[in-house]
């Protein structure tokens, strides 16, 4: 796959999620983290009215999603990943606008999420498009941090409007 950085290839695609979805969803998320979540946790998140979240696919092949909720006024990012070999190449980023693009459009006010303390990437990703760290969770992942220890969330926030 060319490296560009930035720039969506033209061979990429970005589709609605639907509940169709979540074998491919749980394949990814299963390559991307320690603590896989299964089929039906997918489809049970997708089979509500409030979650939504995009997928991206590469020459037809699913290489990464974001999985949302809409609460009242804002939008919760519940998780996002892009395969390993898809990496660094702008494709976290063109997700995550079409996040920003679809809470604008509903007058959302703000985007929130949660991200490991030691996830490098993705505190990059999210800084890279404007989040900022808004409060910290002591202990938030139990197992699933680096030497296994527990680790803190980070809760980071963007305004949308
Ligand atoms: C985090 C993740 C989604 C990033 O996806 P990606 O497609 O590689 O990200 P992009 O190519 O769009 O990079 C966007 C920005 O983040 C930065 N970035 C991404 N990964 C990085 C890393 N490991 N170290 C430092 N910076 C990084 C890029 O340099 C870029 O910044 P720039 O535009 O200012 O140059 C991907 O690494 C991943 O799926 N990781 C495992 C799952 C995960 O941690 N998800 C997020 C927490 S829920």
């Amino acid at each position: 796959m060319p490296r560009n950085k930035g720039m969506l290839l033209p061979s990429a695609d970005i589709f609605s999620l639907s509940a169709t979805d979540a074998a491919v969803l749980a394949r990814i998320h299963g390559e991307c983290f320690r603590d896989a979540w299964n089929v039906e946790s997918f489809s049970s998140m997708l089979s509500k009215g409030s979650f939504f979240g995009f997928l991206l696919k590469f020459q037809q092949k699913p290489v990464g999603f974001v999985l949302c909720n809409s609460l009242i006024d804002e939008t919760e990012i519940i998780t996002m990943c892009v395969l390993s070999a898809c990496r660094n190449k702008g494709y976290g980023k063109y997700l995550l606008k079409n996040v920003i693009v679809h809470a604008e459009q509903r007058s959302l006010k703000k985007i929130i999420l949660e991200v490991s303390e030691d996830n490098v990437g993705g505190i990059a990703l999210y800084e890279s498009i404007g989040f900022q760290k808004i409060a910290r969770r002591k202990g938030y992942y139990q197992n699933f941090c680096q030497h296994g220890n527990a680790c803190d969330a980070l809760v980071m926030s963007l305004a949308t409007i």
